[in-house]
């Protein structure tokens, strides 16, 4: 692995990933504050991230940094006020899974150079698996190249999603309406609780789209330059350029249009 930056985040994803593991053996005794209404953060969230901010700051202390839990760090070095780096940083994603001890969550960092994604790392650290992707040097899990998959028609797809469950519930209404839709074309759909490995998952093949609505920038950031990297696309649900904004549609270039297609008749006011 060449891209300096990326080495970077793999060593922070990992050592995240490893405190992560370590906390599991005292799951019961872990200190859980809820931020809102079933938007939970745990000790293990916060040292998670500490560590990861601290990794990267060692070599790049002239980056930014915009972390769930410590919000927007500027870096020492800004033009015209602003960072030309800029580290996205979810430390724990799938807390909600993590407490319960359903096994699906990860480590995600991604970082944006001038507003684009230049490289990003997602880290299942139960499985230990690492999807890794640079800008124009493709998007791998560990060692190998990975590719959406060649799916064309939603028939016959498995798509992932995430339900609307926080301050978004105030889209359970056209949410639903959408996924009535997807089900009655689609293989199958998946509500797995991490929004960063459904998106490493796309862009390994593992499913063919994905759709959700309320998310946020460390949620999407890593997953973005994966799908891009990996062949397929990502986008909002009004499908225009993707710019991490919450609500949005991946796939393969085919199924990415389909299920466009699908969803834009539903989107509320609000959200055209
Ligand atoms: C959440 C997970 C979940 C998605 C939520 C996210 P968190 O992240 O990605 O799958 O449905 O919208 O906020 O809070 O566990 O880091
Ligand atoms: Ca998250
Ligand atoms: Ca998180």
């Amino acid at each position: 692995m060449q891209h300096p930056m990326l080495n970077i985040a793999v060593r922070a994803a990992r050592r995240a990933g490893d405190l992560i593991i370590r906390s599991m053996n005292r799951l019961h005794q872990i200190e859980v504050r809820s931020k809102e209404r079933n938007d939970f953060v745990t000790e293990v969230d916060l040292r998670a991230e500490q560590d990861i901010i601290e990794t990267i700051r060692m070599t790049f202390p002239d980056h930014g940094i915009l972390a769930e839990e410590s919000g927007r760090m500027e870096g020492s070095n800004q033009t015209d006020g602003k960072d030309e780096f800029v580290w996205i940083i979810d430390p724990l994603d799938g807390t909600t899974n993590f407490i319960h001890g359903f096994p699906q969550f990860a480590v995600s960092i991604g970082l944006q150079r001038r507003g684009k994604m230049e490289c990003g790392v997602i880290y299942d650290p139960l499985k230990q698996e690492l999807f890794t992707a640079a800008r124009g040097d493709g998007a791998r899990l560990d060692d190998r190249r990975i590719r959406v998959s060649k799916q064309i028609y939603l028939e016959g797809a498995l798509i992932g999603t995430g339900f609307p469950f926080r301050s978004n519930i105030q889209w359970l209404d056209p949410y639903m309406a959408m996924f009535k839709d997807v089900t009655q074309q689609a293989a199958g759909i998946r509500r797995p609780g991490s929004a960063a490995l459904d998106l490493a998952y796309v862009a390994a093949g593992r499913l063919d789209g994905f759709w959700e609505m309320g998310l946020s920038p460390w949620d999407t950031a890593a997953g973005t330059m994966l799908i891009i990297e990996a062949g397929g696309r990502i986008g909002p649900l009004t499908g225009e350029d993707y710019q991490q904004q919450g609500n949005l549609v991946a796939g393969t270039p085919k199924v990415y249009e389909a299920m466009l297609e699908l969803i834009k008749p539903h989107l509320p006011e609000g959200l055209r």
